[in-house]
C-alpha cells in the first residue's frame, strides 16, 4: 500500500513537484542519462542511466515504499526532467532529514532549483517536523552550493576525504539549515508518529 506524500504537490512557478509516475520512464531516462549529472550524485543514481535504471527507480519510488525516503518528481512544462528527495532520520535524528536534488542538464543556471528549494525546504520542514535539513555537495559542485547558499543554508564544514567517486577521493561540504525547536518536554511531533 503506498504511503501518501505528506507534500504531494507544490507549485513553484518556474516548476513543479510531484510524485513520480511509472509513465515519466522516458522523460526520467532522457534527462538522468548524463555524466554531469550523476557526477555529483550516489553511485546508486548511475550513469548511464538505462531504461531498467528507470524503470526499477520508478517502481520504488512511485510506490514511495519506504517511509524513511521520500522523493517527488521536479515537473517543468510537463515532463518529469528532475528529482528532489528527503533521507529522513531515524532514533535520535527523527528531527533531520539530508536532501538530495537534481535537474536535466539542458535546464541549469536558470534559478530553477533555487525557486524550487526555496518553497518546498521550509515546507518540508514545517509539515514534516524538521529541524534539521542538511545536504552534502561534493567538492567541484560550485553551482550547487550556490543553491543551498541562496537557499538559506550555512555551510559547516568539509569532511575531507569521505567520498569516493569516479575513481577519486573527494572531500564534501556539509550545508544545512536549521530553526529552534518550541520548548517543551515532550517530543514536538514527528514523521514516525
Ligand atoms: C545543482 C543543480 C541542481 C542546480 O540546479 P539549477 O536549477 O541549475 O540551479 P540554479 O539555476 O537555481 O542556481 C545555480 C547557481 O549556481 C551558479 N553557478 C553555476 N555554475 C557555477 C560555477 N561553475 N561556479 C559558480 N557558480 C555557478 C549559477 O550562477 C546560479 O547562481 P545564481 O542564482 O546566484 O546566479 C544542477 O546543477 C544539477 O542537477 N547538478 C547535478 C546534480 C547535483 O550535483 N545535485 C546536487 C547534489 S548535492
Amino acid at each position: 500500500m503506498p504511503v501518501p506524500l505528506p507534500l504531494s504537490e507544490l507549485d513553484c512557478v518556474t516548476a513543479r513537484l510531484r510524485a513520480w509516475r511509472m509513465d515519466d520512464l522516458d522523460s526520467l531516462v532522457a534527462s538522468a542519462n548524463d555524466e554531469s549529472v550523476s557526477r555529483g550524485l550516489r553511485d546508486r543514481f548511475p550513469y548511464p542511466y538505462t531504461g531498467n535504471d528507470g524503470r526499477a527507480w520508478l517502481a520504488h519510488a512511485a510506490h514511495n515504499a519506504d517511509p524513511h525516503d521520500r522523493a517527488w518528481a521536479l515537473e517543468v512544462d510537463g515532463c518529469a526532467v528532475g528529482g528532489v528527495s528527503l533521507h529522513l532520520g531515524s532514533d535520535v535524528h527523527r528531527h533531520s532529514a539530508e536532501l538530495g536534488y537534481w535537474l536535466a542538464q539542458r535546464l541549469w543556471n536558470r534559478g530553477i532549483m533555487r525557486g524550487v528549494l526555496t518553497l518546498f525546504v521550509p515546507h518540508a520542514m514545517a509539515e514534516l517536523a524538521l529541524y534539521r535539513v542538511h545536504a552534502s555537495v561534493y567538492e567541484g559542485n560550485p553551482a550547487s552550493m550556490r543553491v543551498l547558499e541562496r537557499c538559506g543554508f550555512v555551510h559547516e564544514g568539509v569532511a575531507k576525504s569521505a567520498v569516493f567517486k569516479r575513481g577519486r577521493l573527494l572531500d564534501i561540504h556539509v550545508y544545512a539549515r536549521t530553526r529552534l525547536a518550541p520548548a517543551c518536554d515532550h517530543d514536538p511531533g514527528d514523521h514516525e508518529a
